[in-house]
């Protein structure tokens, strides 16, 4: 070795010690991409540069998060022509023509993008916080090129999988070959085009390995613990008019995460909060029944969480073709039919007379068969469509997606031990035959219970007579399930007679008669409103107590006892801020409660009363804020008993002498519906401008979607503005994207009610309306929960930024699905949707 070449290798080294640690924020031609150099994105999220996996002898340009361990490279440019690990003269530059490109020692180049522009500027590589590397010519130009449109392994949020149908493109995810090969892999993820679309998995490009199910709007139907991630942001776009079908997903606050297909074909989801190193949060494949069709055609996987080795049996009414090798486990020709359908059979046929028409037998809680068809029909016309098609081998009514139907082998079927869909299949009136006299039995052992519970009525009744003579029935703590009517519930009644504690709480009934005259037989001139659930009437008791009587609307569908039952569990949710129960009363049909009458009426006829709304001066609006939040607060967290209110606005929050607020109408959701935290209902009541988005259009409703119309509800008391009639002339904007804008001006003191002038503490309206902004965020996950809102209302602590609320209610029934614009809805009453077309 010469002199001079010891010099340039001494230089060599101590230039690539010095540009070890160098940076840089573009990649232009005059400024190529070097070794030892990366370059990073702007908030120094992500980071791009040479890389070589353990034990390879290649070297490859990827992208990883700069600081989470253990890295992931996330994106790799020349994934299919590595460079070999000794080449340290290769760089990433941009050529004379505009595209990036990566050249090796001997200035060949190995990996390049492919775009045509005649450019006459000069453009420049950046990498985003987004993760997405792009060649912009100008800023604020859009840009040439972006590696986002084609994923490696990994979808980042804001990365798309999907197709246009027009241009023929799909983009899909490939796996690697290994975890240290990044070269295309066999396995490949990506939607597919059916309506409504699935994600499948593909092994050597078109075998099938795994898929999600339909989407139904917000979640895969093949996945039932995607429920509470529905909450964390997963969307399909779907445009119609430019034939395009996107999946992505976004992050909330401080997470990062990213989705991602292993080499050995496992889908992950991944994420890391904070900063923290990266965690698992989901996968799939995980279990054998996750495994496409593992069961053959017409078999059904039982899916168990412990089981290593599939469960399989045939769907009922069928029978293993090959009994040996189904017993041998080779399951692939599955199952056949054991009875001929009617339908099939040639009528002509003296001995098909006899016979009934074939019929539908029901499977709960299933992952739906691929080669799904859907039609826009309706429940009923669902089940004619099929039955009145003879190759229709079974359907099925998801209420978010609508009707899907079966022409081909049914395969992939999991049964799961809750979520899933419901799956109607065709049989042969035989096989059901076997079904219906279970049926009987079953209808015997219900009689026999009826009876039961009419002798359990019987002894209550008796019981009640007793009670009456000090006119209360009470029971005991935690005692009875309101919407269970089993036998348990019965027994803890009967339980109760025996062990009377008079220090429990008593709910006291009234007589009719009494009520009938206190409000003047339910005179109009007593009326005081009509909420969700009916009226409400003014009354003036004998002793000369007022009370405010709610007429219940006769839909509840409950039965006395239940709604007895149901008010003494809410009569022992007490709390200053809510209204207190004092009693009901039942005649026939009729359904009363009683409740304390409120001297200062609704909040809604102070605040929304150009000549009345100064009585509320910011003090007495601060208070009311902080109230309904702490009543809130109780009803999800703090009582003994979860209720989600459902239908919270002006009108519900009632005043009493001192302008304290309490909240009304608690806990009648409960008697109109379940009780489940997240329930997913067919009925919606609720009042628009005050539902959340998930509520309104799917009728999801959870703790967070009371947040949410807390969050509307302060707006308003701080505008001292009704949501549904506002509006904008020269924004052309609604309530809540005319509050954000005008916030997000940094003016969010023009949003302050002016008849308060400048008797009000800039810092408390700031904070409520942070915290009223934060609550009405489209995404459920993003909203605060009650503690947090408590908290970040009394106090001045960090508050995450909110995000712009772009859902807005259209004032239509018929119509459920949402809209993206600035049409304001006009309509404040409660109403009541019902699903379906
Ligand atoms: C590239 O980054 C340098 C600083 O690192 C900056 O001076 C230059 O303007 C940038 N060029 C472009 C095209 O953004
Ligand atoms: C690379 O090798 C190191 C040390 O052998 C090991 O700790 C690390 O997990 C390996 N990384 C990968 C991606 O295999
Ligand atoms: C680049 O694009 C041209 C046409 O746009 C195409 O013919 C060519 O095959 C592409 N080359 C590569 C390497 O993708
Ligand atoms: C995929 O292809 C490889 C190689 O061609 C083959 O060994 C493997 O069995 C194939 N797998 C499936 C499921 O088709
Ligand atoms: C299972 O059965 C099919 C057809 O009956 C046959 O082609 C296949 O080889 C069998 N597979 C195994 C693993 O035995
Ligand atoms: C029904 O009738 C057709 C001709 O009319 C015949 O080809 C077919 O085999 C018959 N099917 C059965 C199940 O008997
Ligand atoms: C039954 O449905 C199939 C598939 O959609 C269709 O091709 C066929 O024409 C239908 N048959 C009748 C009798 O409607």
């Amino acid at each position: 070795m010469g002199f001079c070449d010891l010099v340039f290798l001494y230089s060599f080294l101590l230039l690539s010690r010095i540009s070890c640690a160098a940076e840089v924020y573009n990649i232009t031609s005059l400024q190529p991409l070097a070794q030892g150099r990366t370059l990073v994105s702007p908030g120094r999220i992500f980071e791009l540069g040479f890389f070589s996996p353990n034990s390879s002898g290649n070297k490859y340009v990827g992208i990883w998060h700069k600081s989470i361990l253990p890295r992931k490279v996330v994106w790799v440019a020349n994934r299919d022509n590595p460079l070999a690990v000794t080449d340290a003269l290769a760089s990433l530059t941009i050529t004379s023509n505009g595209n990036l490109q990566l050249v090796d020692e001997k200035r060949n180049a190995v990996w390049s993008t492919n775009i045509s522009v005649s450019s006459n500027g000069s453009p420049a590589a950046l990498l985003l916080d987004s993760g997405n590397f792009v060649i912009e010519l100008k800023k604020g130009d859009e840009y040439l090129w972006k590696s986002f449109d084609y994923p490696g392994d990994t979808l980042l949020p804001g990365m798309r999988l999907g197709f246009n149908s027009k241009s023929g493109r799909r983009s899909f995810s490939t796996s690697w070959k290994s975890e240290n090969d990044p070269s295309t892999g066999k396995f490949l993820i990506g939607l597919t085009t059916q309506n409504p679309a699935q994600v499948f998995i593909w092994i050597n490009g078109s075998t099938p390995y795994w898929r999600s199910g339909p989407w139904d709007r917000a979640m895969f139907v093949g996945i039932p613990d995607m429920d509470d991630q529905y909450l964390s942001g997963f969307h399909l776009d779907v445009n119609v008019r430019q034939g395009t079908k996107y999946f992505w997903y976004n992050l909330f606050g401080k997470t990062l995460a990213y989705l991602y297909i292993s080499s050995e074909g496992v889908h992950k989801y991944m994420y890391s909060k904070y900063g923290e190193n990266w965690n698992l949060h989901w996968e799939a494949p995980k279990f054998p029944c996750d495994i496409y069709g593992t069961c053959g055609p017409f078999g059904v996987c039982e899916a168990s969480k412990s089981s290593t080795t599939p469960i399989c049996k045939c769907l009922k009414g069928f029978a293993p073709t090959s009994v040996d090798e189904w017993s041998r486990g080779n399951r692939t020709r599955g199952c056949e039919r054991q009875t001929e359908l009617f339908c099939e059979s040639n009528t002509s046929r003296s001995v098909s007379w006899s016979r009934k028409e074939d019929g539908f037998w029901k499977m709960s809680s299933v992952k739906l068969p691929d080669y799904h068809e859907y039609s826009s029909l309706d429940d009923e016309d669902c089940r004619i469509l099929c039955r009145d098609n003879c190759s229709c081998l079974a359907y099925a009514y998801v209420n978010s997606i609508g009707c899907l139907v079966w022409f081909k082998d049914l395969i992939d079927i999991s049964e799961f031990s809750s979520g899933g869909a419901d799956l109607f299949i065709r049989l042969a009136n035989a096989e059901l035959g076997v079904e219906q006299k279970k049926i009987k039995i079953k209808l015997i052992v219900s009689l026999a219970s009826i009876f039961f519970i009419i002798m359990a009525a019987i002894v209550f009744g008796l019981y009640k007579l007793r009670a009456n003579q000090k006119g209360t029935i009470k029971v005991t703590r935690n005692e009875i399930t309101l919407t269970d009517t089993t036998d348990s519930s019965r027994e803890s009644l009967q339980e109760y007679i025996r062990t009377q504690d008079p220090s429990e709480l008593l709910i006291y009934e009234y007589d009719f008669d009494s009520i009938l005259t206190a409000t003047s037989n339910f005179s109009i001139t007593n009326k005081l409103g009509e909420g969700g659930f009916g009226a409400v009437y003014r009354g003036k008791l004998e002793e000369g107590k007022e009370v405010a009587v709610k007429r219940l609307s006769s839909c509840s569908g409950q039965g006395v006892e239940e709604f007895k039952n149901e008010m003494l569990l809410i009569s022992k949710l007490q709390h200053k801020n809510l209204v207190r129960l004092m009693g009901c009363c039942i005649k026939d049909d009729e359904k009363l409660i009683i409740y304390e009458f409120m001297q200062n009426k609704s909040l809604d006829t102070l605040l929304f009363d150009p000549m009345r709304r100064g009585v509320l001066n910011w003090e007495k609006r601060f208070n009311i804020i902080k109230g309904v939040a702490r009543g809130l607060l109780y009803l999800h967290h703090d009582s003994y008993l979860k209720v989600i209110h459902r239908d919270l606005k002006a009108s519900n929050i009632l005043l009493d002498e001192n302008m304290n607020p309490k909240i009304s109408d608690f806990g009648l959701a409960r008697i109109f519906q379940g009780t489940q935290n997240l329930a997913n209902t067919q009925k919606i009541v609720g009042t628009l401008g005050y539902m959340s988005p998930e509520y309104a259009m799917r009728g999801i409703f959870s703790e967070k979607s009371d947040v949410y119309s807390f969050g509307v509800l302060v707006l308003e008391i701080i505008g001292g503005w009704k949501n549904t009639s506002f509006y904008d002339h020269e924004t052309e904007l609604c309530f809540l994207p005319y509050i954000w804008h005008i916030w997000n001006e940094g003016k969010g003191l023009y949003i302050v009610d002016e008849v308060l002038a400048d008797s009000y503490s800039a810092s408390e309206a700031m904070r409520c309306l942070h915290v009223g902004l934060l609550c009405v965020q489209d995404n459920a996950a993003d909203r605060p929960t009650m503690p947090e809102v408590d908290f970040m209302l009394s106090s001045e602590t960090d508050r995450p930024q909110p995000k712009q609320p772009l859902f807005t209610f259209q004032n239509s029934v018929s119509d459920r699905r949402p809209r993206y614009d600035n049409t304001c809805s006009a309509n404040e009453a409660t109403i009541t949707l019902l699903e379906g077309r």
